[in-house]
């Protein structure tokens, strides 16, 4: 009995969750329980601030994870205008502390990143080695963030992904039911164009991502698992301006509503947004064999949750 217990925990994985309590640390969280070799210590800032370096070496050095998931991350777009540093501090110097931490214990990262480091002047898919050139301040720390981790530690994976949304947290989604109720008519972006991404199907990825690197390292297939490492794109299949994701989050919703597409131009933020930003998947979808929703699907399936 003793000696089954010590095989049990002497096999388990641990896994290191940041940003645990936003839309797709949340969403992970609902796949844990059907990761029974896995143990997950689930952080957000009260528990672990990526952003203080002796905190991280102190949970790496109690739990020697075999995987970290960034799911935290400075994200408010319009903010990180006027908050650079912070943006910075949260999104590329810690993600540097974080994988050089990964590297010393041996443990792969998956970090989370964004179409918004590309400038949106493609008019087919972006590939994961196009040119990035963001157009905002948040994109421009996104991506050093990417740099940081790939530089830092060769086991990273870095995933960019597209237009989040989640039964958690605040999102288009969520605001869009909420102004349906308080407003008589909406006016919404028609010329931004991207995908829409369910964080569960995000989730569900990267636990998938997690399994297959887990096979590979212990059947030691390192030099098979070595050229998977490095930038994948994940975003739902299919592609929509803001209007159209907005029509459509009424229809499935039957909520009936005036609803107006209008041009960036009437609509001004402080932060430049890319006008294309559709993601090609083929990279993702050929080495970890994805079979990716359709945008329409997911959201009907998290409308159901909300
Ligand atoms: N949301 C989108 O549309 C979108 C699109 C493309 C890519 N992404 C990327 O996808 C990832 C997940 O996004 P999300 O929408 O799930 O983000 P989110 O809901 O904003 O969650 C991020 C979490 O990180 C926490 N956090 C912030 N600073 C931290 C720190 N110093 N230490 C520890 N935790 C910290 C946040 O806490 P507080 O809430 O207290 O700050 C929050 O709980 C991010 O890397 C994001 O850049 C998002």
């Amino acid at each position: 009995m003793c000696r089954a217990f010590f095989i049990y925990h002497f096999v388990m994985k641990k896994i290191l969750l940041t940003g645990a309590n936003g839309q797709l640390g949340n969403e992970i969280k609902q796949f844990i329980s059907q990761m029974p070799d896995y143990e997950f210590v689930l952080t957000d800032l009260n528990e672990l601030d990526i952003c203080n370096l002796q905190a991280i070496e102190n949970i790496f050095a109690k739990h020697k994870f075999s995987f970290c998931i960034n799911a935290a991350a400075y994200t408010a777009v319009d903010r990180a205008e006027s908050d650079q540093e912070k943006a910075f501090l949260v999104n590329e110097k810690a993600v540097f502390w974080l994988a050089q931490t990964c590297k010393k214990y041996e443990t792969v990262l998956f970090h989370i990143s964004t179409d918004f480091v590309f400038d949106g002047k493609n008019n087919l898919p972006y590939q994961e080695n196009d040119l990035c050139k963001p157009l905002n301040i948040y994109g421009k720390s996104k991506l050093a963030g990417e740099i940081a981790a790939l530089q830092n530690h060769e086991r990273t994976f870095v995933i960019r992904t597209s237009w989040l949304y989640s039964v958690f947290g605040a999102n288009f989604v969520k605001t869009m039911l909420r102004l349906a109720k308080e407003k008589p008519e909406l006016k919404v972006v028609g010329d931004q164009i991207g995908s829409p991404t369910y964080a569960k199907d995000l989730a569900q990825s990267i636990i998938l991502m997690i399994s297959e690197t887990t096979k590979l390292l212990e059947s030691k297939n390192l030099e098979k698992l070595n050229k998977l490492f490095g930038i994948y794109h994940y975003s739902n299949e299919g592609v929509a301006s803001w209007y159209d994701f907005a029509h459509a989050i009424f229809e499935y919703a039957k909520i009936d509503t005036n609803l107006y597409a209008i041009s960036t131009e009437k609509y001004p933020t402080p932060a430049l947004r890319p006008a294309f930003s559709v993601l090609d998947k083929s990279k993702i979808k050929n080495n970890f064999n994805f079979n990716i929703p359709h945008w329409r699907k997911s959201l009907q399936n998290c409308l159901k949750s909300i």
